[in-house]
């Protein structure tokens, strides 16, 4: 009995020997493989030179093109230095939080009926004091909903509460905001339904029309602003990214068969440099059959994510700089984009560092200005690429 448990167990040890050599040779062969990614990333020669003394939001409106970011009523009313760098490098802006349902430290809508427009009214004030022209994000997203909301919203009175919602916002707003995000994130391949639909409380709540009903409402309530779908995951040569393209594109065709009163796509461009493989031909291809539909095009929420990158400052910035201008003189061929917009100015207050914190715990570098609001390499990416932009 004795020799057969040593044998067994022998074999046993062996087989998990083998198993973790095995396993570990994945596991280095995936590190070398992100290692050769990554060094494929960088270029140590490549120019990011600009030239004339030009603000970003110069260089947009060089090609008829506008350049903004987004921040709270928070940040800018105690950050005078940040506020002025917003001013003078954007003509667009879009709140963080203050026309969602609810978000941070800012609640649009305390109650089924009630709403508080204090800090959305701050943020209307705010560019229209600087001139930016404002963009309202956003009426429908099954993310930022209050607490009351799904102890609340039922198949009875949820077409009640958008109608209501969509109605009372955007009337208070009409004639102040360029564009809104109506929709945000309304398609989820992975949710496994044919539409390619996110199963969320508006659809279970109003059936696959609702996002035709938001367009209408908003249309309605404001018939000078700009309406459009916004989503992420869109950039990349991946399956789960073509797959999501290819839903997004049917429900645009979908929309744009009924006449709903959609203007444009917004395309969030949240990056990931050292996780995805970028294709410029899939992503050309995708923007030439959304313009094909007659949409304009918004880089609504652009970041650099270095959560895969190594921690050298340098080399980081080098990677995350050559990743916006290959990314924004791809799309900016498009001349159905209009507008660019960083889902922040500088890597201080970028939701980055909470939402894709580094392993080392390193600060995170994702946005055009550094935690002390100097320009970066990824500015003059920026920069770079709006001055190689064919004009609008
Ligand atoms: C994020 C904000 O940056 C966070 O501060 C907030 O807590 C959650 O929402 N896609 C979107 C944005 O459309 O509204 C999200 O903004 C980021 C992802």
């Amino acid at each position: 009995m004795n020799q057969i448990f040593k044998l067994t167990s022998r074999r046993n040890f062996l087989f998990a020997l083998g198993a973790l050599a095995a396993s570990s040779t994945v596991v280095i062969s995936r590190i070398l493989e992100r290692h050769q990614d990554i060094e494929a990333l960088d270029n140590p020669q490549r120019n990011f030179t600009v030239t004339q003394e030009l603000s970003l939001k110069q260089r947009a409106a060089a090609k008829g093109l506008f350049y903004g970011t987004t921040s709270t009523k928070s940040l800018l009313a105690a950050n005078p230095a940040y506020m002025a760098a917003i001013v003078e490098n954007c003509s667009m802006f879009v709140p963080e939080w203050e026309f969602k349902w609810t978000a941070g430290d800012t609640t649009l809508r305390p109650g089924f009926d009630k709403f508080d427009f204090t800090a959305a009214d701050w943020i209307a004030d705010f560019a229209a004091t600087h001139k930016l022209l404002l963009r309202g994000h956003t009426l429908v997203w099954h993310e930022s909903l209050p607490k009351w909301f799904k102890d609340t919203v039922n198949r009875e009175n949820a077409q009640q509460l958008l109608q209501n919602h969509i109605q009372t916002v955007v009337k208070r707003y009409a004639g102040k905001i360029h564009s809104w995000d109506v929709v945000n994130e309304a398609i989820e391949p992975d949710d496994g339904r044919d539409d390619g639909l996110r199963i969320t409380p508006w659809l279970e709540s109003l059936g696959t029309n609702y996002i035709d009903l938001a367009f209408r409402l908003t249309a309605e309530a404001d018939p000078k602003a700009l309406l459009f779908y916004n989503d992420y995951g869109l950039d990349y040569d991946t399956p789960k990214h073509e797959a999501k393209r290819t839903a997004v594109l049917k429900l645009l065709e979908r929309l744009k068969s009924k006449d709903t009163p959609i203007h444009g796509l917004g395309i969030q461009g949240h990056l990931s440099p050292g996780k995805y493989k970028f294709n410029s031909q899939k992503l050309r291809q995708f923007l030439a059959d959304v313009a094909s539909l007659g949409l304009k095009i918004i880089i609504t929420e652009m970041d650099v994510a270095d959560n895969y990158l190594p921690q050298d400052i340098t080399l980081r910035d080098r990677i995350i700089a050559a990743t916006y201008e290959d990314y924004l003189s791809t799309v900016l061929d498009e001349t159905a984009v209009i507008a660019v917009l960083t889902w922040g100015l500088s890597d201080r207050y970028s939701w980055l560092g909470e939402f894709k914190p580094r392993s080392d715990k390193a600060a995170v570098r994702p946005l055009p200005l550094d935690q002390k609001l100097r320009r970066k390499l990824a500015w003059n990416a920026i920069a770079r690429a709006f001055d190689n932009a064919p004009i609008r």
